[in-house]
């Protein structure tokens, strides 16, 4: 069993800065778990923690079970790839893989076989007596992989290892990765500020700003509920549209209500998820409505789903070929809309947008938390 947790976990650098800040996470038996978040938001520090190459300043870790504080790199375990791969630049690929198990002490016979496995899985076979400067970033990177195979650890830990590498290759690496999480059935824990790795690689992501955890969920529930609208932000590319708007009363029913500087930009009635989410609220209360890029239409939806319609100029039109991107304002709110590419629109039409709201979110505007039931 390795599973990880934290328990108020907490990293104070001399000086008093708090890179990580009363973290509490568990990540499960042979989960693939992603540490997501901006530069600068801990997430190197967190993992480093858990490999035992910094001290914990508070709170509690363990693996498997047991405390490991106090316990050192050395026992925990654990192998971690890094970004620079850190190979040694004067041995063979075959020796880089067969270093660690060569001071242990392993029989070379036992040795030969792990790194033999190892550089079958990675396609590395080929390449065993070559020298890494002989390599590409992509075979670099595998073979810093390799050499945490080849250990047998019960958690590996990734910090961000394909951010050297072309985006066709991240892509093509980051497949290799989670097959590779399928045929080892170990516990992963990978750095990425990519939020598109995050969403593709975690059984769960954990996202951070600032030290701090906010949301830890499977990808889909942090797409579409995220818990604050620094989540909504984050991830998702292009991100949730947030669109300031009030909650008013009308009569005995509530309605939501989006003022633009030209004066009412919509009112419309609460949908059903809308009215569970909010329940019971002051009259006025500020609100950021989320809303999905591809949740903005040109066209009405079929199925009956709620909507409101509004009129805007387009500001900016990014043609992608397989879809395309339409930046326009509400009042001072930037919105984006991904259309199908085949959409005819350019800059400065005025044009009829749907907002489609069954999948819509509430952020309180001060707090920026998420409102209802999540
Ligand atoms: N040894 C140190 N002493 C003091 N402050 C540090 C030290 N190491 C990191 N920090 C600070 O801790 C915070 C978190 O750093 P960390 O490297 O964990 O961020 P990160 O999320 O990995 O960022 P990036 O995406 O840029 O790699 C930063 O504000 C950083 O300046
Ligand atoms: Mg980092």
């Amino acid at each position: 069993m390795a599973e990880v947790s934290l328990a108020g976990v907490s990293k104070i650098f001399e000086g008093g800065v708090r890179a990580v800040d009363r973290v509490d996470l568990s990540v499960p038996d042979r989960s693939f778990t992603v540490l997501v978040g901006p530069s600068g938001c801990g997430k190197s520090t967190l993992l480093r923690m858990i490999a035992g190459l910094e001290d914990i300043s508070e709170g509690e870790m363990r693996i498997g079970g047991t405390r490991v504080n106090e316990t050192p790199p050395r026992d925990r375990d654990i192998a971690m790839v890094f970004q620079n791969y850190a190979l040694y630049p004067h041995m063979t690929v075959f020796d880089n893989m067969a270093f660690s198990l060569k001071m242990r002490r392993e029989s070379s016979s036992e040795i030969a076989a792990r790194v033999h496995e190892a550089a079958e899985m990675l396609g590395l076979e080929k390449l065993l007596d070559r020298r890494p400067k002989a390599l590409s970033g992509g075979q670099r990177q595998r073979v810093a992989v390799g050499r945490a195979i080849v250990r047998q650890p019960k958690v590996f830990l990734f910090d961000e290892p394909l951010s050297n590498l072309d985006a066709k290759m991240r892509v093509q690496t980051r497949a290799e990765l989670v097959r590779l999480h399928r045929r080892l059935n170990a516990t992963m824990i990978y750095v990425t500020h990519d939020q598109a790795e995050a969403m593709t690689m975690g059984d769960q992501i954990v996202v951070l700003r600032d030290g701090r955890v906010q949301q830890i969920a499977p990808p889909l529930s942090v797409y579409d509920s995220p818990a604050n609208a620094f989540v909504a932000g984050f991830i998702g590319s292009p991100p949730m549209n947030l669109l300031p708007c009030r909650l008013v009363a009308r009569g005995d029913s509530f309605r939501l209500a989006c003022t633009s500087e030209g004066g009412v930009a919509f009112e419309t009635d609460l949908w059903d998820s809308a009215r569970r989410a909010v329940g019971s609220f002051e009259d006025g209360r500020p609100v950021l409505l989320g809303i999905r890029p591809e949740d903005v239409r040109v066209s009405i939806p079929a199925d009956g789903s709620p909507f409101v319609s509004v009129e805007a100029s387009v500001d900016l039109v990014e043609q992608l070929g397989a879809e395309q991107f339409v930046t326009f304002r509400l009042g001072s709110s930037p919105m984006v809309a991904r259309l199908q590419p085949d959409v005819a629109v350019r800059p400065d039409d005025r044009i009829t947008f749907h907002l489609c709201l069954s999948k819509a979110v509430f952020f309180d505007q001060t707090t920026e938390e998420a409102i209802g039931p999540r």
